[in-house]
């Protein structure tokens, strides 16, 4: 078996400010003294106007950065866009792409989603693609005909020849729409399911790295359900949006996920 070193993503949405971040960056360096940080890498995803100040005080740390969208474009008049050659120019190694709220609000498709795969390629940004069913997709039974799909487009990018990323830069997240932002998580036992059917339908798509990719889960991770998920055999780290804005709660997980 394939050893994944953990990681955990701190998506903060469209949350923050100047001094709020200043004391988010100050607690999280802080705690790298202490916490078994070196077991588990951890990235942070502020929104884009604040990547600068992530840059400024994560710099030195071992915490790396990273941005939540990025366009499909390489440049260009595409007001409003955000390219992956801006993200390496501020230091950014990671880029989320294909969140379910842009899916859902910006009405990001699956062939838009493989297009930011491919953009980050293009430019080495290492990739968080998020997958995952709505709640009527589970109950209907259609949860795998749904990651099928959207398991497929990435896939279909990440075989593209021309610029191939390291195993280690590509992160796929599995996120249920019902258990975003809800309270509700995922059981251990329904993300080990879901993580395994990802995984090996990515081998099934021609990727050939899918042992080494990390599946991260994300949908109300919490200090208290981090270990029990973390423990899965297929289940590589958590994309943490609510508690990853309270220092204390991300640091409990990224110490939760380095000793899974
Ligand atoms: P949540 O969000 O942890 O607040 O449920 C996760 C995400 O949307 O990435």
């Amino acid at each position: 078996m394939t050893a994944r070193k953990p990681l955990v993503a701190g998506n903060w949405k469209m949350n923050g400010d100047i001094v709020s971040n200043e004391q988010l960056f100050t607690a999280l360096r802080a705690d790298l003294g202490r916490a078994s940080l070196s077991q588990v890498e951890v990235v942070v995803c502020p929104p884009y106007p604040y990547l600068g100040q992530a840059a400024a005080w994560l710099g030195d740390t071992g915490i790396a950065w990273g941005a939540q969208d990025v366009s499909t474009q390489p440049n260009g008049a595409y007001t409003g866009d955000v390219s992956a050659a801006m993200l390496v120019d501020l230091g950014c190694q990671w880029a989320i792409v294909g969140h379910s709220e842009r899916r859902q609000l910006a009405g990001e498709t699956d062939q838009q989603v493989a297009a930011k795969v491919s953009m980050c390629m293009t430019r080495g940004v290492g990739v968080i693609a998020c997958i995952g069913e709505t709640l009527e997709e589970r109950e209907s039974g259609h949860t795998e005909a749904v990651l099928g799909r959207q398991v497929d487009a990435i896939a279909a990018a990440l075989v593209d020849p021309a610029h191939p990323l390291p195993p280690g830069r590509v992160v796929l997240a599995y996120e249920p729409v019902w258990a975003i932002g809800t309270g509700r998580t995922a059981s251990p036992e329904i993300a080990q399911a879901a993580h395994r059917f990802v995984r090996e339908r990515l081998a099934q798509r021609g990727y050939g790295h899918a042992g080494a990719t990390r599946i991260l889960y994300g949908g109300s991770v919490k200090p208290g359900n981090a270990a029990s998920l973390f423990a899965m055999a297929d289940v590589d780290g958590g994309l943490i949006g609510g508690a990853s804005l309270v220092a204390d709660d991300f640091l409990a997980i990224c110490r939760a996920a380095a000793v899974a």
